[in-house]
């Protein structure tokens, strides 16, 4: 999607040095457009830990690379290879819990280098299938827009002509995915089709992924958005200003229920009470064929500084960080919740929409079967 009406994805390669991988520094947008090259697998790991880089597909496509830059420094001997690959994949896997997309891109590097026997090769087929994680990514986020297109028209034929209004919670746009986004590929989708638009974007505390990124992304391609605090949503379902809330995820589980960012339930509450459409949007990558119950996802806990004090642009254009409570002040920073499958209405995926449970989910995608 466009910065300044210039095309971008999130993570590409040098094109003058594919050993160089190249991100979109998120710590400091919308402040700031800064481009950091990755060289290192240790780079790789940080940039995911401290949120260079974050979303699901995002985190997995960055993954993919970091396991290709480990495969750069890795011992020539067989033995000793895959010990160091598997002692990388451990640690990277560990640098964000709940995102199920980490996971399932290490497992396809691992997988994929096993297929080769000499380092030369390995490295090859890291890089190929780094670059595979990347393309899929953007193309099933631009599939997942097709499908949920087809929502907001049925939802724009009934307001003849109104704009649709859709709450949206965190970051589930481009910048959390390779291109497109999940819960924005319908948006976009539909802002092509010439349907009216207008999103309501939570700021999503505390380290204001809606406030930050989404606000910013949508201005960018000029999609009418409000931002609004977190507890807002509910007071606008009551008064008929939400049309539907479509949200992305970290991990869903094969029987529907849904880890996203913190908050997310309340809204799912919200919306069920209202007789809101809620959806959920995302690619088969962050679909958990292992667990039964969202109950069992990781959730992710972070430093409470992200809740006590607060990032921003000071007067003089400088990016600071001020605090916001009083010194001591204990805060308990959990980055997720899981919404349960009965408050989802259906899943948006890029095979088309589906309902959140079992049957109907291992019915779209019958291999998942096989993970199970
Ligand atoms: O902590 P983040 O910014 O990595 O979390 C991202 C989210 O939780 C988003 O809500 C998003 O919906 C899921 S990413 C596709």
């Amino acid at each position: 999607m466009k910065i300044n009406g210039v095309a971008h994805r999130t993570i590409w390669p040098n094109p003058d040095k594919p050993t160089e991988i190249c991100i979109i520094d998120q710590r400091v947008l919308p402040h700031r457009i800064s481009i950091e090259k990755l060289i290192t697998k240790e780079q790789a790991t940080r940039a995911i830990k401290e949120m260079y880089v974050r979303g699901a597909g995002l985190i997995g496509a960055t993954a993919g690379f970091g396991m290709y830059l480990a495969t750069l420094n890795a011992p020539e001997d067989a033995a000793d290879f895959s010990q160091y690959m598997a002692t990388y994949a451990a640690t990277l896997n560990n640098s964000r819990p709940t995102a199920r997309n980490l996971k399932w891109a290490i497992d396809r590097l691992l997988t994929a280098i096993d297929t080769v026997h000499t380092t030369q090769e390995k490295q090859k087929i890291a890089f190929a299938t780094a670059c595979e994680i990347a393309d899929e990514d953007a193309d099933y986020c631009r599939r997942i827009g097709e499908h949920g297109l087809q929502l907001i028209k049925e939802i724009s034929k009934r307001k003849q002509g109104e704009p649709v209004n859709i709450l949206t919670h965190c970051n589930a746009g481009w910048l959390a995915f390779v291109d497109y986004g999940s819960a924005t590929a319908p948006i976009y989708a539909a802002r092509d089709a010439g349907i009216p638009i207008h999103v309501w974007v939570d700021e999503t505390r505390p380290w204001n992924q809606g406030a930050r990124l989404t606000a910013w992304e949508l201005q960018q391609e000029n999609i009418a958005n409000t931002l609004i605090c977190d507890n807002t949503g509910g007071h606008l379902m009551q008064h008929g200003m939400v049309d539907m809330v479509i949200v992305g995820s970290d991990r869903t589980t094969h029987t529907g229920d849904v880890a996203n960012k913190i908050g997310t339930y309340l809204k799912a509450v919200a919306a069920k009470d209202n007789n809101i459409p809620f959806y959920v949007a995302l690619p088969s990558s962050t679909i958990d064929w292992e667990l039964d119950k969202g109950h069992d996802i990781p959730i992710e806990q972070r430093d409470e500084k992200e809740i006590t004090s607060v990032m921003g642009l000071d007067d003089k254009g400088n990016i600071t960080t001020v605090r916001l409570s009083a010194p001591g002040t204990k805060a308990a920073n959990y980055g997720f919740d899981v919404t349960p499958a009965r408050l989802v209405t259906a899943l948006i995926t890029e095979r088309g929409v589906v309902a959140a449970n079992k049957e109907e989910i291992h019915r779209l995608f019958p291999e998942g079967k096989t993970l199970t």
